[in-house]
C-alpha cells in the first residue's frame, strides 16, 4: 500500500522537492572552509592524494573511511574520539558493539596524519582529517563533492558507552532511527539522505542475519525477486556461523557511490533491517516519497547528501580553545609541564 501511495506521489514529489530544498546546512558559523589556507595550505591536497592511493588499492576503503566520520560524529560530536586506542584512562570506542570487528581504515588515517605532521606540525586536527577524507572518499567513488567545513579540535577522551548508545543498530525500527538521528540534531530527511551511504561498502553476516531469517518484510513477500534475493542471502549467511563474512550493501553497483541504494529499497532489497524499514514502516509517506525521488533523480540525492553530510560534520564540534590538535590520532597528547 505504501508503495502504491509512493508511486502516485512521485511525480508531485519530484516537482515539489526541486523548488523547496531549503538550506539546511547551517553550521552556526563555527567552522570555515578555508581554515587551513594560511597554516597548512597543502593539507587538503595531501589528504586527497593519500585517500586516492588507499582507494585505488582497495575500493571498499572509500566506504570504510566515510563510515569512520559517521561513527565519530554520533559519539560526543565530530572530535576524532573514535580514533583513540585503549591507553591510560581511555577506554577505546573501537571495541564497542557497533564498531568491534567492523570499523576499519585506521592505517590510512595514521599514514595521512604522519605526513601532515611533517608538513605542518600540530596544525591539522584528526577530526578535520576524518571530515575531509569522508568527502574525498565519496567523490572518488562517483559521488558528489562539497566544500568541507573545517576548524574542529580533537577530544581528550573517548566514550565506549556512548558508542554503544548512540550509533544505531542494524535491526532498529524506523521510530528508533528517527529518534537516534534527532538526538544528534538530524531530521528525517537527513536520515533518508545519509542512509544512502549504504550504496557502497560491505556488511557482515552478523549485521543482517535477523533480516533474512525473521522475515519482517512481509510486505515484499509477493515479489518473486525478493524471495530469490533472500534465498541468496541465506545461502551465503547460514543461521549460525560465518559471522564476519562480508557481502555488498548494494548488489547493483557494490563499489560505486550512486543512487542505486534507493532503487534497491523499492524492491525490498535493502540489506539491513534499518534500510528496509525506511519504506516498510513509513506510515506518513514522507520518507517513501523521498526514496522515490532519490531513486529517480541521482542529482537530487547528491545535493541532499552533501547538505546532510555538512550538517552531520557540525555535530557538537570542539573549536577554539576546546580540545587539542593531536599529534597521533590514536592518543591524546602527552601532558607537558604547564608554563
Ligand atoms: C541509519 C542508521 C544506520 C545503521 C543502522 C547503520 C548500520 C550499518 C551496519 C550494520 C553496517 C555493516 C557493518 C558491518 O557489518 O561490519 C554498515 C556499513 C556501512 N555504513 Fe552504516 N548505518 C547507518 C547509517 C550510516 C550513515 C549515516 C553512514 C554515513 C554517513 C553510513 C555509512 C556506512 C558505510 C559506508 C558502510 C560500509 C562500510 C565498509 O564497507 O567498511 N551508515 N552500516
Ligand atoms: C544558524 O543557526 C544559528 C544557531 O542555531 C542561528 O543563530 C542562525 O541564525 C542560523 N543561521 C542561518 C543562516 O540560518
Ligand atoms: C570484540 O571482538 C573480539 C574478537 O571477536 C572479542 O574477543 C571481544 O570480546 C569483543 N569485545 C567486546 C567488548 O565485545
Ligand atoms: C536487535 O538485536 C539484538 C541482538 O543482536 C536484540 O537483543 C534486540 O532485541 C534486537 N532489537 C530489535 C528491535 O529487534
Amino acid at each position: 500500500m505504501e508503495l502504491i501511495r509512493g508511486i502516485s506521489l512521485m511525480i508531485l514529489a519530484l516537482f515539489f522537492l526541486h523548488g523547496t530544498e531549503a538550506d539546511s546546512s547551517n553550521n552556526s558559523g563555527l567552522l570555515y572552509s578555508d581554515y587551513y589556507k594560511e597554516s597548512c595550505p597543502l593539507a587538503e591536497e595531501i589528504i586527497r592524494h593519500n585517500v586516492e592511493i588507499a582507494v585505488l588499492k582497495e575500493p571498499r576503503m572509500a566506504a570504510s573511511l566515510l563510515r569512520l566520520h559517521f561513527h565519530d560524529c554520533f559519539v560526543m560530536g565530530c572530535d576524532a574520539s573514535v580514533l583513540l586506542d585503549n591507553y591510560g584512562d581511555i577506554v577505546s570506542e573501537k571495541q564497542a558493539g557497533p564498531n568491534n570487528n567492523s570499523i576499519r581504515g585506521f592505517g590510512v588515517i595514521d599514514k595521512i596524519k604522519a605526513i601532515l605532521e611533517d608538513a605542518c606540525p600540530y596544525t591539522v586536527s584528526c577530526a578535520d582529517i576524518l571530515a575531509i577524507i569522508a568527502r574525498d572518499a565519496v567523490e572518488l567513488r562517483g559521488g558528489p563533492r562539497w566544500e568541507v567545513q573545517l576548524g574542529r579540535k580533537d577530544s581528550l577522551k573517548a566514550s565506549f558507552n556512548g558508542a554503544n548508545q548512540f550509533i544505531p543498530a542494524p535491526n532498529s525500527s524506523l521510530e528508533t532511527l528517527i529518534k537516534n538521528f534527532q538526538a544528534q540534531g538530524l531530521d528525517i530527511l537527513d536520515l533518508v539522505a545519509l542512509s544512502g551511504s549504504h550504496t557502497f561498502g560491505k556488511s557482515r553476516c552478523s549485521s543482517f542475519r535477523q533480516r533474512i531469517y525473521n522475515n519482517m518484510d512481509e510486505e515484499f513477500d509477493y515479489y518473486k525477486r525478493y524471495k530469490i534475493f533472500n534465498g541468496m542471502l541465506r545461502s551465503f549467511c547460514p543461521r549460525s556461523g560465518r559471522d564476519n563474512a562480508v557481502i555488498p550493501l548494494d548488489f547493483i553497483t557494490p563499489a560505486r557511490f550512486d543512487n542505486k541504494y534507493y532503487i534497491n529499497l523499492l524492491q525490498g532489497k535493502g540489506l539491513l533491517i534499518s534500510d528496509n524499514v525506511l519504506v516498510t514502516q513509513d506510515h506518513e509517506g514522507t520518507i517513501v516519497k523521498r526514496v522515490w525521488a532519490y531513486a529517480s533523480d541521482q542529482q537530487l540525492f547528491f545535493n541532499s547528501f552533501a547538505k546532510s553530510m555538512i550538517k552531520m560534520g557540525n555535530i557538537n564540534v570542539l573549536t577554539g580553545e576546546q580540545g587539542e590538535i593531536r599529534r597521533n590520532c590514536r592518543f591524546v597528547n602527552p601532558a607537558t609541564p604547564s608554563k
